[in-house]
């Protein structure tokens, strides 16, 4: 109809308002709820920030701490769930078992399911939060047991009463309980990178997250298929590219060449460049100190030298500049990971854990917004306009 815009990607749609995340891609900007990232990631934990992306407002003492309680006691898995993440294949990626484990555990839960109960179950805050509560307590276990899967160990069960990233590390790689002693170099920087990943407004995966929601589903569904949005190389799965992309490079007097390929068209910068930000992200930057800080406590990664030597060659070159392609949030923190003994297929789930909880504010969002519609972008049809059907005998 003559209303209708064609914008692929959907590059200049807005579809909701949103009172979650700002950000000005020209400047370099990024706040929760009004509060600038580069705060948030300095002075606050991930449990606090997702206590704000939920809530809307920072907590006190009091509910920050009931927040942690109930979300540290919602961290285990029902055996029948444990049962299933066993019988996946011995070296299936973690990624794969998170997404249909998520979706799995929509069906422990069946009271939260409009489908089977009725629609406006989601009008209820008790209900919602509930969700929410299991989701954000699950997923480190979730990804905790994909990765004990994938390394052929025992899966371990959480211990509520470490903090939340601690606990991760702690199923991660337990010895005992008694001997666990997490460094806190490494829980700090992973409770700054959950911080960093948490919400990012609408992007792929959360996009994806309303787009599903729209229909009425439950939010275990929806998360399932926000995750498989994530998942992607140009998206979540981009850390895991670029450090495929520094191996691969290998060397620093490698790199001009590379760039050359890359202004080529054969290859691409990864970890460079976004949809927003036509300016160094601003998480790029604080990610960057935290890379330094792990390496101090942990020695230096080699392929560090690589990508600073990328990222300055590139900075310094008219093809970037012309397009603004600057480093974005992923160009560092693969190499983090990988000093912290991450394996790269488990990047994208360790980018999930924290994104959950941006999804669950805008469902949040989504469930409250009277003006809600099903999503439903439309087309522009360039197909065949009529053909008459042809018997199979007479075609070519
Ligand atoms: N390397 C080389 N050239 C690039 C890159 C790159 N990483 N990104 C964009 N370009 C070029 C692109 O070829 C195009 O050039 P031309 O005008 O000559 O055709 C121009 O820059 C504009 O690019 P675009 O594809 O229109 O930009 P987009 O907004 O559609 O894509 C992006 C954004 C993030 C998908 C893209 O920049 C990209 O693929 N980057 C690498 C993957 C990556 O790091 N992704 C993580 C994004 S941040 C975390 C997250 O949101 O998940």
């Amino acid at each position: 109809n003559g209303l209708m815009v064609y914008d692929p990607g959907f590059q200049n749609t807005a579809v909701v308002t949103s009172t979650i995340t700002y950000i000005d891609g020209d400047k370099g900007i990024l706040r929760y709820r009004g509060y600038p990232i580069e705060e948030l990631a300095e002075r606050s934990s991930f449990l606090e920030v997702a206590y704000l992306l939920i809530n809307g407002n920072l907590p006190n003492k009091v509910q920050l701490d009931s927040w942690s309680n109930r979300i540290m006691t919602h961290t285990f898995l029902h055996e029948n769930l444990v049962g299933m993440m066993k019988t996946f294949r011995y070296d299936a990626h973690p990624m794969g078992m998170l997404i249909s484990t998520v979706a799995a555990l929509g069906t422990f839960y069946p009271e939260a399911n409009p489908a089977l109960v009725g629609q406006d179950i989601f009008k209820s805050e008790s209900v919602r939060n509930k969700q929410i509560l299991r989701i954000v307590g699950k997923l480190p276990t979730i990804a905790a047991c994909a990765w004990r899967h994938r390394i052929g160990r025992p899966y371990n069960t959480p211990v509520n009463h470490l903090g939340y990233t601690e606990n991760f590390l702690y199923m991660l790689d337990k010895l005992s309980e008694q001997d666990y002693k997490p460094n806190p170099v490494l829980c700090r920087a992973l409770e700054i990178l959950f911080i960093l990943h948490a919400d990012h407004e609408l992007n792929c995966s959360t996009a994806a997250m309303r787009h599903i929601a729209s229909s009425g589903t439950d939010p275990y569904t929806s998360v399932a298929g926000a995750a498989g949005a994530l998942y992607g190389p140009s998206h979540g799965g981009a850390n895991e590219a670029v450090l495929d992309m520094l191996q691969q490079i290998g060397a620093k007097d490698n790199v001009p060449q590379f760039i050359a390929d890359v202004k080529a068209k054969k290859k691409k910068l990864m970890g460079f460049g976004h949809r927003i930000y036509k300016n160094y992200d601003p998480r790029a930057k604080i990610i960057r100190r935290v890379a330094y800080e792990v390496f101090d406590s942990l020695g230096k990664e080699p392929l560090i030298e690589v990508a600073t030597e990328l990222e300055k060659q590139a900075l310094n070159d008219e093809y970037f500049i012309q397009r603004k392609l600057y480093p974005n949030v992923d160009f560092y923190s693969g190499l983090i990971y990988k000093a912290m003994g991450f394996p790269t297929d488990m990047f994208p789930v360790l980018f999930t854990i924290p994104r959950a909880v941006g999804w669950l504010a805008h469902w949040i969002e989504h469930c409250e917004d009277p003006e809600t519609k099903i999503y439903r972008p439309r087309q522009v049809y360039k197909g065949e306009w009529f053909r008459n059907y042809v018997p199979i005998e007479g075609r070519p």
